[in-house]
């Protein structure tokens, strides 16, 4: 018998009519990264209806996003590096108690495997799964790479096959050639983050391969907010993603976008 409460929260996040999802991820503050188009977080919100989620920090959300706000909150409860220091070394910074009190739908961490803290973040995760368990909180792990990681299926499949046998409730990783040799040894749901900015064509036809190869959606960030036509990029990634639109028809719909937002 599924946990009442973790499947509702999922199925926030995850569609039930298609089993798919577009999460906007703006999360990328939390250890001083902050592209352009985030200094004014604020000016994202155009975008919010366009997602089936939102993955951002407890900060963001308190000062970013509207409480009358329906929007489903995949909250990133680690944090404790920043990108000048060894990114690897975070532990988990919010409380459950907080969690319940913000109504998330899914908590979120970093497991940095092969990493110099590798233990430390999969205990983080392991945490969250046991909080999760508690209190009925799906758990998000997101295959972070180090920089002398390879991206390539072996290293993401094992990544992303741990965090499943450590029991969260779906994993966010990269896309990489023969991404089905990750898909296939995960038993929970996969969701690809989108990475650098890279042109408009070339990331929509990469949210269409993952798809194809099993992942069930994508968790993007600054492919959407940094387009020119942010509205019209987020369309065309939902068309891909649930509608099966082809990347023809996709990139027609982000043409259409109003510039800027
Ligand atoms: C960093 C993250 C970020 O949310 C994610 O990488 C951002 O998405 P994108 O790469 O699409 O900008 O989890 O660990």
């Amino acid at each position: 018998m599924p946990d009442w409460g973790m499947q509702n929260r999922l199925s926030r996040i995850i569609r039930p009519k298609s089993g798919h999802c577009v999460m906007l991820a703006v999360d990328h503050g939390y250890f001083g990264n902050i592209p352009g188009q985030l200094k004014c977080f604020g000016d994202l919100n155009p975008l919010f209806e366009h997602a089936d989620a939102l993955m951002l920090t407890r900060g963001m959300l308190r000062s970013c996003v509207s409480p009358d706000s329906d929007i489903p909150i995949v909250l990133r409860v680690s944090a404790g590096a920043s990108m000048l220091k060894e990114l690897s070394n975070e532990e988990i910074n919010v409380t459950i108690e907080d969690c319940i009190r913000l109504n998330v739908s899914a908590i979120t961490c970093s497991i940095f495997v092969g990493g110099e803290f590798e233990k430390q973040s999969l205990l983080n995760l392991s945490k969250l799964v046991n909080w999760g368990q508690e209190y009925g909180i799906p758990s998000l792990a997101v295959t972070a790479v180090g920089r002398e990681m390879v991206r390539d299926y072996r290293y993401l499949g094992m990544a992303s096959r741990m965090a499943a046998e450590m029991g969260a409730s779906f994993v966010k990783t990269y896309y990489c050639e023969d991404f089905q040799n990750v898909t296939s040894i995960c038993p929970v749901p996969i969701v690809i983050a989108g990475g650098k900015k890279t042109p408009e064509r070339e990331a929509l036809q990469m949210a269409r391969n993952a798809i194809d190869a099993g992942a069930i959606g994508v968790d993007m960030g600054r492919n959407i907010f940094q387009s020119d036509k942010p509205i019209g990029m987020i369309k065309a990634v939902r068309a891909i993603v649930h509608e099966g639109a082809g990347v023809d028809e996709a990139f027609e719909i982000y043409q259409n976008g109003p510039v800027g937002l």
